[in-house]
């Protein structure tokens, strides 16, 4: 597709540095008619910020986004005419390094490489439509200059940013023409990044270096916002940080080599610093330069906006385990679902997407946001029809048909159909995916495939073998695809993924159990043998009986599982009516635990189990982040389970009222798009309730029948005696 028919790509003085500033484009135009409306057409190798006599054009945040550029470079459009005045105008655009060639793009490149380019250009077409019905372009083209100084000198996704309010640009140049990309160009309809909350400080103490730490009480990735006057040569800086070292200062040492920071040299003059081009993952900042009182907020930044799930029950510490479920969603889906917003990471690890997608559907309406990263996900599938770890993909080797990795598109676009009930989301990626099973056939061995690099990633005990791991996810992949096939209409290929299933699982149970029994003894390898329905049904009851044992006995209720079973656990435990055990795990406060972390004051979901160890310490800061989703990956129960709201059709458009209730809770509130459900013990009786837009079978054990949509209410007697 045409997307400009006049613009020219744009660059500056071209610095290919490690610290390549932003660079500033400026153009005056005269508009000599009344103007109706206008859009502004914006693509860059990096991201821009435009501006419009001085106003900020656009809410939105780290225009145009991020794709796989090395296939295609994103354009947005933003509506931009009540900036616009009968006259004289001036248009500013910033450009930035951001995710094309700033430090996240370079940074793992040996012998100075990089992943898609080494200098940030971009491209415009304002296009202005008058109210006498006609219109005028105004292209980026050689009459605009950029300045030879900006304000920033750097701003990057890991370096933070210097701003130094002094710096006045003396001298503008003409813009250098530069090629356009070889890649296509393509429209973005995904949501773009935008300020989803305000967060104001809840606490600001002084300390003992005089600098001081404001808490803004809630885990975010964001910025700060900071409005002061200093003197002029005065340096503000402010570090940002997820938790605090005991002397109340921010602790950076997880960051690893981001800085968390933000440098600002004063000028005397009153101004608000809010970064563009960087965001941070903190919780607190750490100030020094400015004295009390200082105006100082935050903008917590996501993609997301949209609530389609709450929940609500009778126990605090849950209600807060799952708000921090909310918080790392959110934090973590800026552009891209990633793993973490604070260090130098924030990429879409597909693993950590893999297994947190369904929660996520219920969490938010996220439809076009997780298909615009499936079309990421396709566009660097290798020729082998493997998926790299991450995606976008900006580092070399990383190809390694990783178990529960590369699995990520077979999950989300079966979630994704799950949750929209649309069949041309599996026809689209059809093709893929049918690659993808393809390697897997090629790389397994009588089939059983050993690539499974992270095993149950983070688990206490991450002791179930590759072979295990990676054969478990094959056969998934058999069933979920012959299922994708039945839907699609294709029989003939149903059965005969059927056919590769049933092989995979025998191979499996011959190669895994003895006896009836898994030679595996952890938490882990009984959730994947039992959720991807890996064993006859025969060995189920002891299978299940080793699973609670170690649960139980073994581990005191205490959670052992990783990042490829903590989204399982629950849903296995539930198919098999184990309701206490569930409500002792929930409500365990041990470390490891769910509720652990919410204890030691998490409001974010944490990498690891003891992120926070028990003695106060931290876990070692070369991989202990403070917000990441995966470990909230069983999110999805507080709606299917807790709540009773279980699918019967894609789409939900017909759904089963089967709560699951749990004698440690004496009610749980749930909503999901127009269903709200609810239950609360009355002695022994449980009281339920359902408001419902669609068709629903009740599920209740004196109440078994479908309904139409309404409102439905009574009393069941018959729990008590299965909790
Ligand atoms: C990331 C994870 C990711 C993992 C792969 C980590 O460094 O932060 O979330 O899935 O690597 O093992």
């Amino acid at each position: 597709m045409e997307f400009f028919s006049q613009a020219s790509w744009l660059s500056g003085c071209g610095s290919s540095s490690e610290f390549a500033p932003p660079e500033l484009f400026v153009k005056r135009i005269v508009l000599k008619k009344s103007v109706k409306s206008a859009v502004w057409k914006l693509s860059a190798r990096g991201l821009v910020s435009p501006y419009i006599n001085g106003k900020a054009a656009a809410v939105e945040l780290f225009l145009p986004g991020w794709t796989d550029y090395r296939k295609r470079i994103p354009v947005r459009e933003i509506s931009v005419g009540h900036l616009l005045e009968n006259g004289e105008n001036t248009l500013e655009v910033t450009v930035a390094p951001g995710w094309y060639c700033g430090w996240i793009s370079r940074g793992n490149y040996p012998g100075g490489k990089v992943a898609y380019g080494r200098t940030h250009s971009w491209a415009g077409e304002l296009t202005v439509a008058y109210a006498d019905g006609s219109q005028e372009i105004i292209p980026s083209d050689g009459s605009w200059c950029y300045s030879d100084k900006n304000i920033l000198s750097y701003s990057d996704f890991y370096r933070g940013e210097r701003c130094d309010y002094n710096v006045v640009p003396e001298k503008f140049f003409p813009a250098k023409t530069v090629p356009a990309p070889e890649q296509e160009l393509c429209r973005y309809d995904a949501p773009p990044v935008r300020v989803v909350e305000v967060l104001e400080a809840q606490e600001i103490f002084r300390n003992a270096d005089g600098s001081y730490t404001v808490d803004f009480g809630k885990n975010i990735a964001g910025r700060t916002v900071l409005s002061c006057t200093a003197a002029k040569g005065q340096e503000v800086k402010i570090v940002h940080g997820e938790v605090l070292n005991p002397d109340g200062s921010v602790y950076t040492a997880n960051l690893r080599s981001a800085t968390g920071t933000s440098i600002v040299i004063w000028d005397g003059k009153e101004h608000t610093y809010r970064p563009e081009f960087t965001y941070y993952g903190f919780r607190y900042c750490q100030i020094s330069g400015v004295e009390m009182p200082m105006d100082i907020h935050a903008e917590f930044l996501s993609s997301l906006s949209e609530r389609e799930g709450f929940f609500e029950c009778s126990d605090s510490a849950i209600n807060q385990l799952y708000d921090n479920i909310i918080c790392s969603q959110l934090g973590n889906s800026l552009e891209i679902p990633s793993d973490c917003p604070q260090r130098n990471e924030r990429l879409g690890w597909m693993g950590d997407i893999q297994i947190f997608i369904k929660t996520a559907l219920y969490n938010f309406a996220g439809r076009e946001f997780y298909l615009k990263y499936l079309d990421d996900v396709v566009s660097c599938a290798n020729e082998k029809g493997d998926f790299p770890l991450f995606v976008p993909f900006n580092r070399p080797e990383v190809f390694a048909g990783t178990a529960g990795w590369s699995d990520a598109l077979l999950s989300m676009v079966w979630e994704l159909y799950r949750f929209y009930g649309d069949k041309e989301i599996l026809e689209r990626y059809h093709p893929a995916l049918s690659s993808w099973l393809e390697f897997l056939n090629q790389t397994s061995d009588n089939f059983i495939r050993n690539a499974s690099r992270f095993g149950d990633w983070c688990a206490f005990d991450n002791s179930t073998p590759p072979e295990f791991v990676a054969t478990a996810f094959y056969a998934r992949a058999a069933k979920m695809l012959a299922d994708i096939a039945g839907i699609l209409g294709d029989e003939a290929l149903q059965k005969q993924r059927m056919v590769l299933f049933n092989n995979i699982c025998k191979v499996f149970t011959d190669k895994f159990t003895i006896n009836g029994r898994l030679i595996v003894k952890n938490q882990s390898a009984p959730i994947f043998a039992l959720a991807f329905e890996l064993l006859p049904e025969s060995f189920h009851a002891a299978v299940l009986e080793d699973l609670l044992y170690d649960i139980e006995i073994r581990r005191q209720h205490c959670i052992s599982t990783g990042f490829l079973t903590t989204g399982l656990i629950f849903d296995v435990l539930s198919k098999f009516n184990c309701r206490d055990t569930i409500g002792r795990i929930l409500l365990n406060k041990k470390c490891p635990s769910l509720l652990y972390p919410v204890l030691k004051g998490a409001t974010s979901i944490w990498e690891h189990w003891d992120g926070i160890r028990e003695d106060g310490s931290f876990a070692d800061p070369a991989m202990n982040s403070f917000n990441h989703y995966a470990l909230g990956s069983f999110g999805s129960w507080f709606y299917e389970y807790a709540g009773g709201i279980r699918m019967a059709e894609a789409g939900f458009r017909k759904i089963r009222f089967e709560p699951f209730p749990l004698r440690q809770l004496d009610f749980v509130k749930v909503k999901f798009r127009g269903i709200s459900t609810f239950w609360q013990w009355r002695g022994d009786d449980l009281y339920w309730e359902i408001d419902t837009p669609v068709e629903t079978e009740l599920v209740l054990p004196e109440r078994n029948e479908t309904v139409i949509p309404g409102r439905y209410c009574g009393v069941s007697k018959g729990y008590i005696n299965k909790c």
